[in-house]
């Protein structure tokens, strides 16, 4: 049995006291949900405030990304050691970096191999434009990108990698892929894609995220799918109560 897995993904919003109480509105709610794990990806400057905030709670904090040199002469960076300093997540390869700083395949690969060697859980993304869904290519290029992404991973730390179906054309949307979709992209293409590289007992215990409009209406038929194990949350995650009720749905029944 896999735990399901919220993770709320705040991109660029929230200032240092604008997210001090969103955490502050959220921690007792989040707190009393049992079987569910959660994590807050706020922005960088309101990491250490929110990692302050949730410490001895079994909230979990994340970046949203990294570099992965640990220290050195690149200009506006964070290293994997910074992350680790106040993070047990960070998400690599979310389709916006992808599509707006020049995030590549191979960039994707080396973050994720340096947050590994550093003890950091990544959650990677992955997903499909519009245009390829019409095309009929979602699964060839989604699989592709869960190939590329875990290239010469060891199996025994892929086991631990959280990974995150986005079809673009859902995200900041409100038009979340349906739940039967979701579990065939997640179960059919993601999961049996780490299947054939890596095996069935490493495929089994990696958890699948999906994300895109995922809110209060939606979440529990998108997380009741078998292959679904969580969700990677934006709009939805920046307001306490919508948050605190797709964590609520993420409940096994
Ligand atoms: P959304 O974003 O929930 O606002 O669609 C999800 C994401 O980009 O992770």
């Amino acid at each position: 049995m896999r735990t399901p897995i919220l993770a709320g993904n705040w991109k660029m919003n929230k200032t240092v006291a604008e997210a001090e109480a969103l955490v502050r509105a959220m921690i007792d709610p989040l707190v009393a949900i049992e079987g569910v794990d959660k994590v807050f990806c706020p922005p960088f400057m309101a990491i250490p405030a929110v990692a302050r905030l949730v410490e001895g709670t079994p909230i979990g904090v994340g970046a949203q990304d990294m570099y992965w040199e640990e220290s050195g002469a690149y200009t506006g960076e964070i290293s994997p050691l910074m992350v680790a300093e106040f993070c047990r997540y960070v998400i690599i390869g979310h389709s916006e970096r992808r599509e707006h700083f020049g995030e590549t395949d191979e960039t994707v690969n080396n973050k994720i191999r340096a947050a590994l060697q550093h003890g950091l859980v990544p959650i990677v993304c992955v997903g499909e434009t519009l245009e390829q869904r019409d095309a009929g290519i979602t699964d060839a290029w989604v699989s592709g990108q869960v190939e590329a992404a875990l290239r010469g991973i060891p199996a025994e730390q892929v086991a631990g990698i959280i990974m995150a179906y986005e079809p673009i054309w859902a995200i900041g949307t409100g038009r979340a892929a349906t739940a039967a979709d979701a579990e065939h992209i997640c179960g059919n293409v993601v999961r049996a894609t780490i299947t054939r590289l890596f095996g069935q007992t490493t495929a089994d215990a990696v958890r699948i995220q999906y994300g895109g409009s995922v809110n209060s209406a939606n979440a529990a038929e998108l997380l009741a799918q078998p292959n679904v194990d969580g969700g990677l949350v934006g709009g939805a995650s920046l307001k306490a109560e919508d948050f605190v009720a797709v964590v609520r749905a993420a409940v096994p029944a």
